[in-house]
């Protein structure tokens, strides 16, 4: 959404197999017994194309696997592509994924191709939201700084209701908006830039304000960290604050790293490990996406979003390994890795949501370590909170959603590092190795002046190029997903008041 809108949505009344559309996708279930069902809109449109489609089935050329497709023609040109979408049967939090992975899948052959294309998602019963969500996921292209844009496909029908595909619209721009900030090549959306592009895109809606701390204000009010961190630039760090006042009383507070680049700084990274740390933006990304999606569904809830942005690079005037700063709260950290810049942004940007917003509850994403990414992969991110509440709320939306979650602890017993480390102040920021995910997080949790909070170190999906063929299809290749915003929309939303 900074660079790229999902193609349109129309609801279509009736039968999606007389749309005049040069393609046309429809979802095939199979039956308990493993074999493709032949019924209903699949039949119908089997007969459409002259029975291309139980030809195949018969001749073993069709599977019904998820996201497997083939396509047959009408006698009027029209591309009928039959999509594998499962079981009818499996439990529902697969069913979701499915028509999630089956859309995308024949999506993706199509997105090239066509200019209008027709989606039969009522098949999907209760799924149905979700395929159009998948499909839309799916058409997803980085085209921005491509002369010839490949993408053709503007807009689709759909047999859902009007108010079902409005939700979809809604959290798939959600995405689009964290997708095109995570890829976006770093001085594009370098902090300055990244800030007035986001208060220009959500002056679109109501009920939305932003405020940009800019770095004089930084300096003025002590945000030590984000101040430290992003000193080594040209491109001078700003706090991002996304407004939405939907509801009544205490706003929930979502926190995204912003590392538009991250080169390590002093403790410079080596050189293969520097290309993705663009996507060290991905935290932020999602919570903007989230904050997009929460707003153009006015759900009943008042929500902060709240970026730290920075770039972490090596200069004259970088912050220094042994650097002591004073952080927004008063705390302060001995910086023994300016690497460790993450923690030093969000802590800032925690304080301030926990003690000068009154957030009720906070929840941070961020690609914090490499020690969370090695752990669980480029498919699960690590889940941190003391509250056994909020965790079922998150991993409930995590099933919901695909976007998987694994809860790792905060051991105490690691704390008193953070001060061992620190001779020359009352806590380090990088203090040991071992658990490198966990000391990460127990920082991080000095800083929210004991507000109900999770943090979500994304550091595996939120940058995901490495997923390849693990991936889910409604993810982009080699770019990052922008992972995040379907579980932090599908949680607000279980706690928004349902009341109109
Ligand atoms: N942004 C990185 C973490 C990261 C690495 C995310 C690879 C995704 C893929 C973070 O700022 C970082 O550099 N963390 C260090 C911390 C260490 C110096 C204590 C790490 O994990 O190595
Ligand atoms: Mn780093
Ligand atoms: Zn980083």
């Amino acid at each position: 959404m900074l660079y790229t809108r999902p193609p349109k949505v129309e609801v279509v009344e009736g039968d999606v197999l007389e749309a005049r559309v040069s393609d046309i996708v429809v979802p095939v279930f199979k039956g308990g017994d493993g074999n493709v069902k032949l019924e209903g809109i699949v039949e119908r449109a089997d007969s459409l194309t002259g029975g291309a489609l139980s030809r195949a089935v018969k001749a073993g050329r069709f599977k019904g696997d998820v996201g497997e497709v083939f396509t047959g023609y009408t006698d009027d040109g029209r591309a009928i592509h039959f999509v594998g979408a499962g079981s009818e049967g499996d439990e529902e939090a697969k069913r979701l994924e499915n028509a999630r992975n089956a859309m995308a899948a024949a999506v993706k052959g199509i997105v090239e191709k066509s200019g209008e294309a027709a989606l039969a998602l009522k098949p999907l019963g209760s799924a149905g939201a979700e395929g159009l969500v998948g499909a839309l996921l799916g058409a997803y292209r980085f085209e921005a700084f491509k002369n010839e844009k490949k993408a053709k496909l503007s807009k689709v029908y759909v047999d859902l209701d009007r108010g079902e595909a409005g939700e979809a619209v809604a959290v798939a721009e959600g995405v689009y908006l964290a997708r095109d900030i995570a890829n976006a090549p770093p001085h594009e959306v370098a902090p300055p830039r990244l800030a007035e592009k986001l208060r220009d895109l959500f002056s679109q809606l109501e009920n939305v304000e932003v405020e940009i701390f800019d770095y004089d204000r930084l300096l003025r009010e002590g945000f030590g960290g984000i101040v430290n961190v992003g000193r080594g630039s040209e491109e001078k760090p700003r706090l991002i604050v996304i407004k939405y006042n939907g509801g009544e009383g205490e706003p929930i507070a979502l926190v995204g790293k912003t590392l538009v680049f991250d080169s390590g700084g002093i403790n410079l990274k080596p050189s293969q490990s520097l290309y993705e740390m663009r996507a060290d933006k991905a935290g932020g990304a999602a919570v903007a996406g989230a904050a997009w999606a929460v707003a153009r569904l006015h759900l009943k809830v008042n929500l902060v979003a709240l970026l730290p942005a920075a770039i972490n690079v090596p200069s004259g005037s970088s912050y220094l390994t042994s650097d002591v700063i004073r952080m927004w709260d008063g705390t302060y950290v001995e910086v023994t890795n300016t690497d460790a810049e993450g923690r030093l942004v969000l802590a800032d940007a925690l304080a301030y949501a926990a003690k000068a917003l009154g957030a009720r509850e906070i929840i941070d994403l961020a690609t914090l370590t490499g020690a969370a990414w090695i752990a669980l992969g480029p498919l699960y991110a690590a889940l941190f909170t003391r509250d056994d509440t909020l965790a079922k709320s998150i991993e409930e939306s995590s099933r919901r959603t695909g976007e998987k979650v694994w809860r790792l602890p905060l051991v105490d017993e690691y704390k008193v590092m953070l001060g061992r480390k620190a001779p020359l102040g009352e806590v380090a920021n990088a203090a040991m190795r071992a658990g490198g995910a966990i000391c990460a997080a127990l920082f991080l949790e000095r800083f929210t002046h004991g507000k109900k909070w999770a943090h979500i170190d994304i550091a595996g999906p939120g940058i995901g190029s490495d997923a390849g063929p693990m991936a889910p299809k409604y993810w982009p290749q080699n770019l990052a997903p922008g992972w995040g915003v379907r579980l932090l929309v599908d949680y607000i939303k279980s706690k928004a008041s349902t009341a109109k």
